[in-house]
């Protein structure tokens, strides 16, 4: 299976969770096409969407998929999206392309989550990928000099800018032992909106795409 073949099959796995009258929430990236793209034979079923990003939200429009504002839709049962990295324990880095914060918000507003990823994503310790932090342009320096304090190796995301106007620095070479603290040091810093780790509201089940079909971790 090739890794987008895998992608397909964890995405089509996830469908399985969309019921009748429910307004789905919709993540980002490359493995989440693939389930809006296939959200597109249910789109009879259901009673809308709410996008994590305005990528998203334009190819569910693209296949004549309602996008609600996240305002209007109230709490939603089910939220589906990739991630960067995931551990054993369902923490997950996100933000690779840059929509973590709406992310967060919809997995927050979400009453269940499930994590969609091939059998790459799967790490032990998380930190290998950059974990993305996104930040008021004003305080991108002054963010930068405590994420070093941290530990951290922050860099700028050259050229990017978020769906909220904002800068991401994607921080390098940290070992992440301490998923939950790190979360907490990170958003209490002043000018971080929101960062990439998903460990306070971590995924609720993990579909795994592997050479020999889907693992489910809950
Ligand atoms: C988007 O900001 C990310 O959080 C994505 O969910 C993540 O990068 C996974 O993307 P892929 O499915 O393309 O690997």
């Amino acid at each position: 299976m090739t890794q987008d073949e895998m992608k397909k099959a964890v995405a089509d796995a996830a469908l399985e969770y969309v019921e009748s009258g429910m307004i789905v929430g919709v993540g980002t990236g490359s493995t989440a096409n693939f389930f809006i793209d296939g959200l597109a034979r249910l789109k009879g079923k259901i009673d809308g969407t709410v996008a994590s990003s305005v990528a998203s939200a334009d190819r569910l429009k693209g296949h004549g998929i309602q996008v609600l504002d996240s305002n209007e839709a109230g709490q939603l049962p089910l939220y589906v999206d990739g991630a960067d990295e995931s551990n054993r324990y369902l923490h997950l880095i996100k933000g690779g392309g840059g929509a973590l914060t709406r992310e967060k918000i919809v997995a927050a507003a979400s009453d269940k989550f499930v994590c969609i990823a091939d059998e790459s994503k799967l790490v032990d310790v998380m930190g290998k990928f950059p974990l993305p932090v996104e930040v008021i342009p004003m305080a991108r320096s002054y963010v930068a000099r405590e994420i070093v304090k941290l530990g951290g190796e922050p860099v700028l995301r050259e050229g990017f800018t978020t769906d909220n106007g904002n800068v991401i620095l994607d921080i390098h070479n940290m070992e992440i032992m301490e998923p939950v603290k790190l979360e907490n040091a990170l958003n209490g810093i002043v000018g971080v909106v929101t960062n990439g780790l998903f460990a306070i509201r971590p995924a609720d089940v993990l579909l795994l795409g592997t050479p020999s079909g889907v693992d489910k971790l809950e």
